[in-house]
């Protein structure tokens, strides 16, 4: 894993996008997977810029998201799906039909996993995941466990997560106790990876992804195992490496 730090939580933005950046200049019609959360706020926003500067055309890329939240609707202010329109994708000229979230609408949830990694598979593979990191180590819902889950799953969320999460709803009754998630082995078979991290709250997940064992407690600590990774991380996230 290669690790960049930077003084400021803004440069991680600018770079993270000029990595996405070079990738779609070189493929126009590449495999992006993409993250939501505060921490890509920056990345998107850069991303936006080199579009509205005409640097980058979106028109032939497609994208894959890492998680959704189940019983929330696509059109809720919280949903994944909403974030990412309101964020990056009305913003620039993808195609919206080249633009996948896993949607959680089934009877039963667990029958909308295997058709999203098959429409991965059928898009030809991820070339570069965005990710992030949980507070507790955990790359898109996957969290904390006894084993890392290979493919597209549902999980419940803990507390922990929850508790991070409650800043963007009401109440904690209000906050989604369950979502849908790519796969520990969805997102290992990306042909690169970028995990960003900003702030104090990373800095013992981050210690853990990077230092700690290769155990699913850490899952991020799994992408030790990746050929292709970079790691960019502001001071803080950085603080206890
Ligand atoms: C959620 C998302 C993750 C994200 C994490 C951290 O749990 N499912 O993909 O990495 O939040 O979010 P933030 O960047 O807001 O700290």
């Amino acid at each position: 894993m290669k690790v960049q730090v930077y003084d400021e939580a803004s440069q991680i933005g600018k770079a993270a996008a000029m990595l996405i950046a070079a990738k779609i200049i070189t493929n126009p019609r590449c495999v992006l997977g993409l993250a939501t959360g505060s921490t890509p706020l920056p990345t998107y926003a850069s991303l936006v810029e080199f579009y509205d500067k005409g640097i980058l055309d979106f028109s032939t890329i497609r994208t894959f998201n890492l998680d959704e939240y189940v019983g929330v609707s696509r059109s809720h202010e919280q949903s994944y799906y909403r974030f990412m329109f309101d964020n990056l994708f009305s913003k620039i000229n993808i195609n919206p039909d080249n633009v996948q979230l896993p949607n959680p609408i089934s009877a039963n949830p667990e029958d909308d996993c295997e058709p999203y990694d098959a429409a991965i598979e059928a898009a030809g593979g991820i070339d570069l995941q965005l990710l992030g990191i949980g507070n507790n180590g955990h790359i898109a819902f996957n969290e904390p466990c006894g084993v890392f889950p290979f493919g597209t799953h549902i999980v419940d969320l803990t507390e922990s997560t929850v508790e991070a999460n409650k800043r963007f709803f009401d109440s904690i009754e209000d906050v989604p106790k369950k979502a849908i998630t790519m796969g520990v082995g969805s997102i290992m078979k990306a042909r690169e990876i970028i995990i960003i991290a900003t702030g104090k709250a990373k800095a013992e997940a981050v210690w853990s992804m990077i230092n700690g064992e290769v155990n699913p407690v850490c899952p991020a600590s799994v992408l030790r195992l990746h050929a292709k990774v970079t790691a960019f991380l502001d001071r803080e996230a950085a603080s206890l490496l």
